[in-house]
């Protein structure tokens, strides 16, 4: 009998070869860490179906805001929970409004020392829920919206975010904040631009965090997840209209695109690791069908090996004990 000379194996032999010869690394600067930010809570609110996750408070948010600092994560990035919601989403441009205070609390209590983001969206901010304003139809009035995005990337500016997230789909998006952000003196605040964000069930519990009032579905600006081409063609352009990163949403059903989009542009590609894809795993975790701290490192290892350069995550924090060591695995 010929045994084999060649012997894969041997590079799996022990813990210590294993982290020798690992191609994929994942560290706490990666990680991006989503933070809900509720106005007028006194005290975190627990999100039912994320389990572990809160809508925060100012002062809680502050704090979280702190650790992820302390543990050297890459950055936050920041959703706001107004009280009151309008056809037009006026809370949004409100330099009071919750989400540009939380910004301004943010960077008060880190200044530079971590990535302070904001998601750049109207739909935590309108009564209907959608992701822009309506026209006399009752569709999403693409150009109206970008009216109020580039407002909205302005106050956000002025509230001191380092990095702006327009995750609405709208065409043109990128290009319409970039220039009102030059315009009004803020070169050096970046675009995070959600480039290929598809319409999925994963964001369900997304939903119930921000408390969004929307009936019916955004396929009418998102992508259809049958396609992936489209998805570089949207990079592409976000790059051209001045996109500092571009992003894939959600992560694991899209792997494939993450990688494609990592093939096909010259910027960071990050990848955001969904409410619905947490909560999976919170699920079954709960009832011991798997180990969670496992399938979290496993989960983010693989988004990373796929071409992620940055990754957000509801299990920023806890991912980062993990891997100083902090917590036991
Ligand atoms: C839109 C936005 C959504 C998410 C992030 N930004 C919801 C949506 O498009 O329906 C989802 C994030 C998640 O599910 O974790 N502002």
């Amino acid at each position: 009998m010929a045994f084999p000379s060649t012997r894969p194996r041997r590079l799996r032999r022990s813990a210590a070869v294993r982290r020798l010869v690992g191609e994929t690394h994942l560290e706490p600067r990666s990680l991006v860490l989503p933070l809900f930010v509720r106005q007028g809570g006194r005290e975190p609110v627990p999100i039912s179906s994320m389990p572990g996750v809160v809508q925060h408070s100012r002062s809680s948010a502050r704090a979280a805001v702190s650790a992820a600092a302390e543990l050297g994560l890459g950055g936050v990035m920041l959703f706001g929970i107004p009280e009151r919601k309008d056809a037009t989403g006026t809370q949004a441009l409100d330099p009071e409004g919750i989400l540009n205070a939380a910004i301004g609390d943010a960077v008060a209590e880190v200044g530079d020392a971590l990535v302070i983001m904001s998601d750049l969206c109207l739909d935590e901010f309108t009564d209907h829920g959608h992701c822009g304003v309506l026209d006399a139809r009752g569709d999403v009035d693409n150009d109206a919206t970008l009216e109020l995005y580039a407002q909205m990337g302005v106050a956000q500016a002025a509230a001191g975010v380092h990095m702006v997230g327009p995750s609405g789909m709208m065409d043109g998006q990128v290009g319409a904040i970039r220039s009102a952000l030059d315009d009004a003196g803020h070169p050096g605040v970046a675009i995070l631009a959600y480039s290929a964000k598809y319409a999925s069930a994963f964001y369900g519990p997304f939903r119930e965090a921000v408390g969004s009032a929307l009936q019916g579905d955004r396929r009418g600006y998102q992508q259809d997840h049958a396609n992936g081409r489209e998805a570089t063609r949207e990079a592409l352009l976000d790059v051209a209209e001045g996109a500092d990163i571009v992003m894939v949403k959600p992560a694991l059903g899209y792997l494939d695109v993450v990688r494609q989009l990592r093939d096909a542009v010259d910027v960071p590609v990050a990848a955001y690791n969904v409410s619905g894809e947490y909560a999976m795993v919170a699920a079954a975790g709960a009832n011991g069908w798997l180990d969670r701290q496992l399938a979290i490192m496993e989960i983010l290892t693989g988004i990373r090996r796929a071409g992620a350069d940055i990754v957000l995550t509801y299990w920023a924090l806890e991912a980062a004990r993990l891997l100083s060591g902090r917590m036991p695995t």
